[in-house]
Order: C-alpha cells, then sequence, then structure tokens
C-alpha cells in the first residue's frame, strides 16, 4: 500500500468505475473515484449510466477500433454473466435479433456467439437484411452498485467531488475535496472520465463532446426474454432490452446536440407504437391469446418514461494521454483521457478500461 501510485479517476459512471477496479485489480496502484453523480443517486441528466439499456450489440457501421473494444469487452461480460456465477444476477443472457430496413453488410456481427444470418424469406415486411446471435443485457442500476462496490472492496475509495478545474486534482489531489482538511495529496496520475461533463470540465472543455439524447420507456413485461431492435429506413432506431428482473427498456430517440432533459409525451407514444409494431409480444400473453392486442395492451404495462444524454465524441472515444506539470512542487502528472462513449459505454467499458490501463502503464512505467 504504502508504495502504490495514487491514482485519480474523474467520473463515476460506468466508464470511470470500470477502470478504476480494473487499475486497483492490477496492483501497485491505490485508486480514489472522484465524481459529482454516484450510483447510488437518483436518475438524473447529469448522469448517463443510469439510462443505458443496456445491450450489447456491435453497430455494423461502427469504426474498427470501436469493435475491437467492444468484443474485448464482451469477454468480460460474457465471463461475469455465467450461469450460476455471483455475478450472474447483473445479466440476462439472450438470443438477440437485429433487423435493417435497408440492405445491410451484417459483419461484424458474425464475431457473435451463434450468429445467423436471417434468410430473405423469413424477415418481416420492410426488413431487408437480419441476423441473430447471442448476447446479453445488463440491469444498469445494480451492475453500477455491483462495479462499486468491487472496486472498494479491492481497496478503492469513491468521494463525491465536484470539480471545477483539472489543475485542482493534479495539485491537490483527493485531499481538496475529502470531507477532513488534510494537507495537498498529489496524485501520480489522473484519470478523465467525465463523460457529458468533458465538455465543462475545466483543463479539458473539449467542444467536439456532444448529446445525442436517448429518450425510453420501462415497462412491466417479464414473459420478454429475447432482444430485438429494428434500423428503421429514416435512420431511427427501434428497440426491446429486457432486464432480468422482468423489467424492459424499450425505446429509442437519438436527439444529436438536444439537452432537453425530460421525456417528451409525443416520443413516448411514437416509441410504444414503433415499438408495438415491431414486438407485438409486448401485450401480456394472456390478452394474446384471447384476441390480438392493441396498443392500450401495453399502456397500463409502463413504469417509467425517461430520457438521458449519450456522451458521443466527434472522433469516437478519446483515448490519449497528456501531461501537465503541478505548479507547487514541479511535479509531472499525467492525465489519461478515457470518454465520448457515445451509445456503448457498457458494451467497451472493459475494453476501453484495458486501453486506459496500458496508457497509465507506459507513462508510469508500470507501477509494480
Ligand atoms: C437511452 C440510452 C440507451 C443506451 N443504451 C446503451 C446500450 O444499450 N449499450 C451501451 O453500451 N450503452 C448504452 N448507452 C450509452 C451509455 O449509457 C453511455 O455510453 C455511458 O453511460 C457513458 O458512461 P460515462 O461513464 O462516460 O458517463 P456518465 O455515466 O455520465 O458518468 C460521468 C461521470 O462523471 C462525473 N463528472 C462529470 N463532470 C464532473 C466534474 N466536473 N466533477 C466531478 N465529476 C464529474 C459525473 O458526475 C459522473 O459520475 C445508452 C445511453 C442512453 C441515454
Ligand atoms: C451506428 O453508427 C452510425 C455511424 O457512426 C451512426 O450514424 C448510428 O446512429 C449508429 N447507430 C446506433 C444505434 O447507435
Ligand atoms: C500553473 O500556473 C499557470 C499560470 O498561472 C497556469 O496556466 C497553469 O494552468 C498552472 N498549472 C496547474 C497544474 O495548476
Amino acid at each position: 500500500m504504502e508504495n502504490s501510485k495514487k491514482v485519480i479517476v474523474l467520473g463515476a459512471g460506468v466508464i470511470g468505475l470500470t477502470a478504476a477496479v480494473k487499475i486497483q485489480e492490477h496492483g501497485g496502484y491505490q485508486v480514489t473515484v472522484l465524481a459529482e453523480v454516484l450510483p447510488t443517486d437518483d436518475k438524473s441528466i447529469r448522469y448517463s449510466s443510469q439510462w443505458a439499456g443496456a445491450h450489447h450489440v456491435l453497430n455494423i457501421s461502427e469504426e474498427s477500433r470501436q469493435h475491437e473494444m467492444d468484443i474485448d469487452c464482451f469477454g468480460v461480460l460474457w465471463e461475469l454473466s455465467k450461469p450460476g456465477s455471483e455475478t450472474e444476477e447483473n445479466f440476462l443472457r439472450l438470443t438477440q435479433t437485429e433487423y435493417y430496413a435497408k440492405e445491410a453488410t451484417l459483419p461484424p456481427l458474425d464475431r457473435m456467439p451463434d450468429h445467423k444470418v436471417i434468410p430473405k424469406e423469413l424477415l418481416p415486411p420492410g426488413v431487408l437484411s437480419g441476423a441473430s446471435f447471442s448476447s446479453l443485457t445488463m440491469d444498469t442500476p445494480k451492475y453500477l452498485q455491483y462495479l462499486a462496490s468491487r472496486l472498494t472492496a479491492a481497496g478503492g475509495k469513491i468521494i463525491r467531488a465536484t470539480v471545477q478545474h483539472l489543475n485542482q486534482v493534479v495539485e491537490g489531489g483527493e485531499s481538496a475535496f475529502s470531507a477532513e482538511k488534510n494537507p495537498p495529496s498529489p496524485p501520480d496520475a489522473v484519470l478523465v472520465c467525465t463523460g457529458i461533463g468533458s465538455r465543462f470540465l475545466g483543463g479539458v472543455e473539449d467542444k467536439t463532446v456532444y448529446p445525442i439524447r436517448g429518450q425510453t420507456v420501462l415497462v412491466r413485461a417479464p414473459w420478454i426474454k429475447f432482444g430485438r431492435s429494428t434500423a428503421e429506413a429514416d435512420g431511427r432506431w427501434t428497440y426491446v432490452i429486457p432486464r432480468r428482473n422482468g423489467d424492459i427498456i424499450i425505446g429509442g430517440t437519438q436527439g444529436v446536440d438536444d439537452w432537453y432533459p425530460y421525456p417528451r409525451p409525443e416520443s413516448t407514444r411514437d416509441i410504444l407504437e414503433r415499438v408495438f409494431a415491431m414486438c407485438p409480444e409486448l401485450a401480456p400473453p394472456e390478452i394474446r391469446e384471447k384476441r390480438t392486442p392493441t396498443l392500450d395492451d401495453v399502456i397500463p404495462l409502463i413504469i417509467e418514461e425517461g430520457c438521458g444524454l449519450r456522451p458521443a465524441r466527434k472522433d469516437g472515444v478519446r483515448l490519449e494521454v497528456e501531461w501537465l506539470q503541478a505548479n507547487e512542487t514541479g511535479k509531472k502528472v499525467p492525465i489519461v483521457f478515457n470518454y465520448g462513449h457515445g451509445g456503448y459505454g457498457f458494451m467497451s467499458s472493459w475494453g476501453s478500461a484495458n486501453i486506459a490501463l496500458k496508457l497509465l502503464e507506459d507513462a508510469i512505467g508500470g507501477a509494480k
């Protein structure tokens, strides 16, 4: 412990927590997470991770670096979701079906287990390509708390703090933000995992970070045990993401640069209509046995409407190191950036954490 290097991780979303766990468990590091919003807080527009579905589905139009992180992460999540394991309760393993209203080139989906291209004659009307494969979903509020407790169990710390400027952390470390009035404790390295906050955090202020607002509806439908999405012809995405506990996230919307913090009633209606058309199984089975269901059969299942901001970045995830010099001590501190995960934070979390750890090790010469 004495010789371990002090690492501050800014941000307690899925990205900060996963990176913090990765680094703390690696050994040789003492990790403290500083964050304004924590997993145990009520859902907030200032914290994207609480709003995610979250499924693991590769976006076939994304760049290959993103796919590598996602595939890397899938390996870790698949292991954590293993039947009979202590961690499986955070996940639901399922068969995922992806439909495309346009002709689509389906690889890289063939990298997923049990991948099958759906023959044209079996595709629903209006769908031109489709594939199915095995994947998983995460119960995001539960999984975030799991990450936080895994971090503290490994000896890491989490402190609530609103950081105004990177320099405050480089000079003062966690002491500047802890309740006890301790002298400065400059860290050996800082990770910036501040999601949308990276646009505003002093010393980062990355104006290429922008929100892609996503509205969803949470419904109670424990009979749904499969995942399904459609890439509509107009670019919208319609999806059904069941969780292990029987709640289902349905969506969605993709509002580029849309900061509106409340669910819009017209979007909720639109989501319900699109999802019901794609997935009439949403209506309770006892109704479907008796008669043809309508949208009205789904309305009573609604638990909550919500919206969150996907932290997108013009050039994709920022994963790189910059050095900052503390003025008081002259100490040079590497800053590892890990933000801008857009709509893929959960499915790339372990992949980007591996890269962040590598950057950290290269920067400070390996702590062990
Ligand atoms: C509707 C919806 C559906 C989604 N579905 C999926 C999905 O199916 N699969 C998937 O992989 N992803 C999905 N996502 C995307 C996923 O939610 C995000 O990529 C992910 O949550 C980003 O995590 P993050 O840790 O970068 O940001 P956040 O979760 O926002 O965390 C940022 C952290 O930084 C802290 N912070 C920021 N600024 C400061 C500051 N100045 N001082 C102190 N702390 C600060 C915040 O308080 C917070 O703790 C979805 C998102 C939405 C909205
Ligand atoms: C998939 O990626 C493309 C290109 O980056 C983007 O336009 C589209 O919105 C993405 N789809 C989803 C569901 O995120
Ligand atoms: C050090 O001081 C200079 C000038 O006052 C400032 O620009 C710089 O950001 C400071 N660095 C830190 C780490 O505080």
